[in-house]
């Protein structure tokens, strides 16, 4: 029987995403798929490949992202597609562009997708959805809802519970979304928009979850004193609804708390065997938000990584914008708002346990708008293949590509993406396993990592070279 193929990788060493150990083989992809590995030196194609320096991966997917305007405003993802991420998870921690509010003030933490609000543009998740279709992106999406953004868009003050008139409200704007495309519903509980909100006001308006398989996925109340707390709390709503929970950006803060991983972990291992739980994590071991005086307190740095009144600051040290200003450190931080932060305030040791528990995902939390960002934006995963997995050996390189993979596929019921197999979407990322490596730093953090060959999204080339191609083959998933 002969076949054509558009693309033929040779040669890899292919990582399929499962866990499986890597296998050496060529790929052959056709229009968005894969359609054989194997051997096909008899074949040939339009666009062929040697790898065999290289490893073959699925793309990978970044299970926790703040893309929502990125995939609108800067389609080519660069930040995304020189890791090698061909998928992202938008909509975390609360905030969605989708179901948003026209916005007159800025809302911390909504302004972290855009600090002049002029995108908040989307009323209903068809709008967003439209906007999606009407101008791809390079990688594909798919979208959460975020239990804050429904808030501003529904309740005229946000410093309290919602009434059951708004809750209500919300969940027919959440009912109609997961209708329409949405993944799932995401909150966080832990900023001050949302903080009011009950448990029972989130399982209210996530009600429309029950009997699907979009997920609950939550930055948690709390991550320091009251993490157990919190995660009860997350237990329950996930528990009430019968709905599979995820636990996002799993951390323990502040020196008091270092070490508490080994206690979470065992708690998130019991209870999955009572319910449907996953979490995620980025490798390092300081965090980054908008700036709160209440995680300054807690970080032993704080650097500025946006600031609309200060922009000539951001990069500098929360000291040395105090001095710059001429005030102390608790005045300079309203003096910089609306602005954002990195908090240096994890442990190493836990940021290791957490990521190598083996249902931990991997997810970048990356803030592409911010103009000194954390270096996570353009380094998680290469960092996770080369720094954590090849350099210091915390897991093989197979279990690096599953959690970035396989993994957050199934969690997020991706079908036929996060595996190399045929049949699934070609897509696909081709990497050096003795070069793989983040080049962001915190002092330089807007550098496309080392490493990554070629990258391709539905059979597409969209990363070649160490450039975006500019193709724009992404797709909106829908679970
Ligand atoms: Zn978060
Ligand atoms: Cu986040």
């Amino acid at each position: 029987m002969s076949e054509t193929f558009d693309i033929i990788i040779r040669n890899a060493a292919v990582i399929d995403g499962t866990g499986a150990p890597r296998v050496r083989a060529d790929v052959g992809t056709r229009a968005d798929r894969i359609v054989r590995i194997g051997d096909l030196a008899a074949e040939r194609a339009g666009r062929e490949i040697d790898a065999s320096a290289l490893v073959a991966a699925p793309g990978f997917i970044d299970a926790h992202t703040h893309d929502d305007r990125m995939l609108l405003s800067d389609p080519a993802m660069a930040p995304k597609v020189s890791q090698g991420v061909t998928t992202v998870i938008t909509g975390n921690c609360g905030i969605s562009l989708a179901c948003s509010p026209a916005l007159s003030a800025s809302i911390p933490p909504l302004d972290l997708l855009d600090s002049d609000g002029e995108w908040f543009r989307y009323p209903r998740f068809e709008a967003y959805r439209d906007a999606l279709a009407a101008a791809p992106a390079a990688t594909n999406a798919a979208c959460l809802i975020g239990h804050t953004t429904l808030r501003a868009a529904t309740m005229a003050r946000l410093d309290r519970p919602a009434s059951a008139r708004e809750t209500a409200r919300m969940r027919a704007l959440a009912g109609q979304a997961l209708a329409a495309g949405a993944i799932g519903i995401s909150s966080g509980t832990a900023y001050a928009p949302a903080a009011a909100a009950t448990t029972q006001e989130l399982i209210e308006v996530c009600r429309p979850l029950a009997g699907t398989r979009g997920l609950y996925v939550t930055h948690m109340r709390n991550e320091d004193e009251r993490v157990l707390e919190a995660m009860d709390e997350t237990f329950a709503i996930g528990r009430a609804l019968g709905v599979a929970v995820v636990i996002s950006h799993h951390k323990c803060v502040g020196k008091a708390n270092h070490g508490r991983s080994g206690e979470t972990l065992a708690l998130i291992e019991r209870t999955r065997a009572q319910q449907d739980l996953g979490l995620d994590c980025y490798p390092y071991t300081a965090s980054s938000t908008v700036m709160q005086s209440g995680r300054a307190g807690q970080a032993t740095q704080v650097l500025v990584t946006w600031s609309k009144p200060h922009p000539e600051l951001s990069g500098k040290t929360l000291a040395e914008a105090a001095r710059a200003l001429g005030v102390s450190e608790a005045q300079a931080i309203e003096r910089l708002k609306p602005a954002g932060a990195i908090y240096f305030l994890m442990d190493e040791a836990d940021v290791r346990r957490i990521l190598a528990y083996p249902q931990t995902m991997i997810g970048s939390d990356g803030l592409p708008h911010d103009a000194r960002p954390h270096p996570r934006l353009w380094g998680t995963f290469p960092r996770v293949l080369g720094h954590y997995a090849r350099d210091l050996g915390l897991f093989p390189l197979e279990t690096a590509v599953h959690k970035m993979t396989g993994l957050t596929a199934a969690r997020f019921g991706l079908q036929d993406r996060g595996v190399l197999r045929e049949g699934a979407y070609a897509d696909v990322t081709l990497f050096d396993p003795l070069t793989v490596l983040d080049a962001a730093s915190f002092d330089d953090p807007v550098q496309p990592a080392h490493g990554i060959h070629s990258v391709f999204v539905n059979g597409e080339a969209v990363w070649v070279h160490g450039q975006a191609t500019g193709a724009r083959p992404g797709r909106l998933l829908h679970a």
